[in-house]
């Protein structure tokens, strides 16, 4: 595609990305033979990794992709898993030019079906050492709670002592808010993001993908977030578009996955063109790219190109203001800068 090596050596930086979504169908596969794990019967979709490929086309919206993304990661049992699954992402983010990444995990997913959060954290703990010595990736982890299940599970994860020790410097930095969004606004989840922003984690949610522009602005005023997820329906409100603006929140958009889950007909029809007139913030990331076409994240700066056209200037902006929106060390800034 067009001006793809430039593209290509742009100093990127991933805060949208979620590692259970980089599950391909291949490794889905080869997880279920080896853990023994009986994929759905009554699903031809799961006959085999072609089959699913096709039946990923298909989705028409976040929930209908979310039924799928469950019955995946349902095959991630051992530590060993979850490193493999996470080291897959960091080589496919090192051949896109990623320098550094801040990856989504959804912890409840996983204690629900009895892998124990220790499991889950060590496996990615070792595959980001790894991405790190070997990629010269550098990596944050923030832990999404599941906003589908109710606030008072999302706090009783949260409390667990192998969550709060996981958090800090080299292990935890932020939480999130992810899943079905509709009907279940921000809000819902003040408790936890308060105790959370007392323990000086970093905050964000996603907000505005399906939601509306409302669900953007309670996640600002109640949650109290540094930046949203998709947020592509701020576009809807433009007072508060002007307020994002004026306080730098940066939106991590997805335009591949806004494509594949039918929030837009195409990257075309994103409002790009309109934050960057408004001087809003955003970063592009891949979300789910083993579910929304094996689009990693250069794939979707090129969709973006394609779309509108950027120059050269505009893409070193949006880089520079992916670094500077990132949540590594003042250091780490100055060295992808
Ligand atoms: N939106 C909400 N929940 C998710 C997503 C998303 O894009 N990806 C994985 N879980
Ligand atoms: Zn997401």
């Amino acid at each position: 595609s067009e001006l793809h090596s430039f593209l290509q050596q742009l100093p990127k930086c991933e805060h949208h990305l979620h590692l259970e979504g980089a599950l391909t169908p291949q490794l889905l596969f080869s997880l279920a033979a080896k853990n023994h794990i009986q994929l759905p019967k009554d699903d031809p979709a799961y006959a085999s990794p072609e089959a699913l490929v096709e039946r990923y086309r298909k989705f028409d919206s976040l929930d209908d992709f979310l039924g799928y993304y469950y019955i995946g990661m349902s095959v991630l049992l051992h530590a060993e898993d979850f490193e493999a699954l996470a080291w897959d992402y960091f080589q496919h983010a090192a051949n896109d030019g990623v320098l550094h990444a801040e990856v989504f995990f959804d912890p409840q997913a996983h204690t629900s079906r009895r892998v124990s959060y220790d499991v889950v954290h060590s496996g990615f703990q070792r595959a980001r050492q790894r991405a790190q010595a070997e990629l010269g990736i550098s990596s944050e982890l923030i832990l999404c709670f599941l906003r589908h299940l109710p606030p008072a599970d999302a706090m009783s994860t949260f409390e667990q002592d192998a969550v709060l020790a996981s958090f800090g410097a080299g292990g935890v930095v932020g939480i999130g808010l992810d899943s079905s969004e509709k009907p279940f606004p921000p809000e819902l989840f003040q408790a936890v993001y308060s105790k959370a922003e007392a323990k000086g984690l970093k905050l964000t949610a996603h907000a505005g993908e399906e939601g509306p522009a409302e669900y953007i602005r309670s996640a600002l005023d109640t949650l109290k977030v540094e930046r949203i997820d998709h947020g592509v329906r701020l576009i809807q409100d433009p007072a508060l578009l002007e307020r994002v603006a004026a306080k730098n929140i940066m939106l991590t958009i997805c335009p591949m996955s806004n494509v594949f889950l039918k929030g837009v007909s195409s990257v075309a029809e994103l409002p790009l063109r309109e934050f960057i007139d408004a001087g809003v913030r955003f970063s592009i990331n891949s979300d789910d790219p083993a579910y929304f076409g094996n689009h990693y994240i250069l794939s979707n700066y090129c969709a973006v190109q394609e779309a509108f056209h950027l120059t050269t200037d505009e893409w070193i902006q949006i880089c520079n203001g992916s670094i500077r929106g990132s949540w590594c060390s003042e250091g780490r800034k100055e060295e992808l800068l």
